[in-house]
């Protein structure tokens, strides 16, 4: 059996003979974002098949697509689709994109994700900034033996969502006029959306919003030492604020509605985070 860090010299090494220049941010496009991949200036875009061990999602509006390419004059590596902990994989193949991108020599990666409204002044279609994050997956991509070569047995993650890079978001979203909410992200496991008593349970517990994503990647990225941040698209009110029983097709259809919004978040974003980077 390869280690993961064989696996992701291979993927690297292909990643490399197709684009010569590195990324400086990478980006995971969560659902409904994928197109975003297809509007960088000099795109080169990789399928995934073609990349040496990395993992395809199945999960409708997941594209498969590396995107590399610029935006208003950064380079940045896109992944254009992610897969997810409860399609069955396991945690290392989870965070196997945001690992590569890191290997690819990004300074930052920022994430974005569908996710359910638990604060009570939420309404879907608005955008969260992830402050803090509640890993209630039952699982951690770093649970087995430590490559300290890779990064710390223990590593902090007291400042896990990296302070200058919300600042750059809640630049970006001021420039852009767009209203940008800020919260913690509860990550559970899925697939089935929460019980009315979890979703209370989750607001005891301090969380604005619930997802089955992005932890596992930011945990795997704080050990790598690159900084992370993410932003949430709430597509729904969690289960029991609201009447009405969820369903992918909401979701799908609120993050298409609050696509221009978000596209434009995230383009200012990348730059002010370049900016931040130096
Ligand atoms: N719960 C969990 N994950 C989600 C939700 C939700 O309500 N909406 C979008 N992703």
């Amino acid at each position: 059996m390869s280690t993961l860090s064989s696996r992701l010299s291979e993927a690297q090494a292909l990643v490399s003979s197709r684009r010569k220049s590195p990324p400086r941010v990478g980006v995971v496009l969560g659902s409904g974002l994928g197109a975003f991949g297809d509007t960088l200036s000099h795109l080169t875009k990789i399928p995934y098949i073609d990349i040496p061990h990395m993992p395809r999602s199945a999960v409708v509006g997941h594209a498969g697509n590396l995107c590399l390419g610029e935006i208003d004059g950064v380079s940045v590596a896109c992944l254009q689709g992610r897969v997810h902990a409860y399609e069955g994989h396991d945690a290392d193949t989870v965070t196997f994109g945001v690992r590569l991108l890191a290997r690819l020599g990004v300074g930052a990666v920022l994430l974005t994700n569908a996710a359910g409204g638990i604060d009570a002044s939420f309404a879907a279609g608005e955008l969260m900034l992830i402050c803090d994050h509640l890993n209630l997956t039952g699982k951690n991509p770093l649970i087995g033996p430590n490559d300290d070569a890779l990064g710390p047995r223990f590593p902090d993650m007291s400042t896990a969502y990296d302070p200058a890079l919300r600042a750059a978001a809640h630049a970006a979203a001021r420039r852009a006029g767009i209203t940008l909410r800020e919260g913690v992200y509860a990550g559970l496991m899925g697939p089935t959306y929460e019980t009315p008593a979890e979703v209370r349970m989750l607001r005891t517990l301090g969380a604005d919003a619930v997802g089955m994503s992005t932890v596992p990647e930011v945990i795997a990225l704080r050990h790598l030492g690159v900084r992370a941040g993410a932003v949430s698209c709430i597509t729904n009110l969690a289960a029991g604020i609201s009447p009405a029983p969820l369903d992918h097709s909401e979701v799908e259809a609120t993050a298409k509605r609050t696509r221009d919004a978000f596209v434009a978040l995230l383009t200012g974003w990348i730059v002010e985070t370049a900016r931040a980077l130096g």
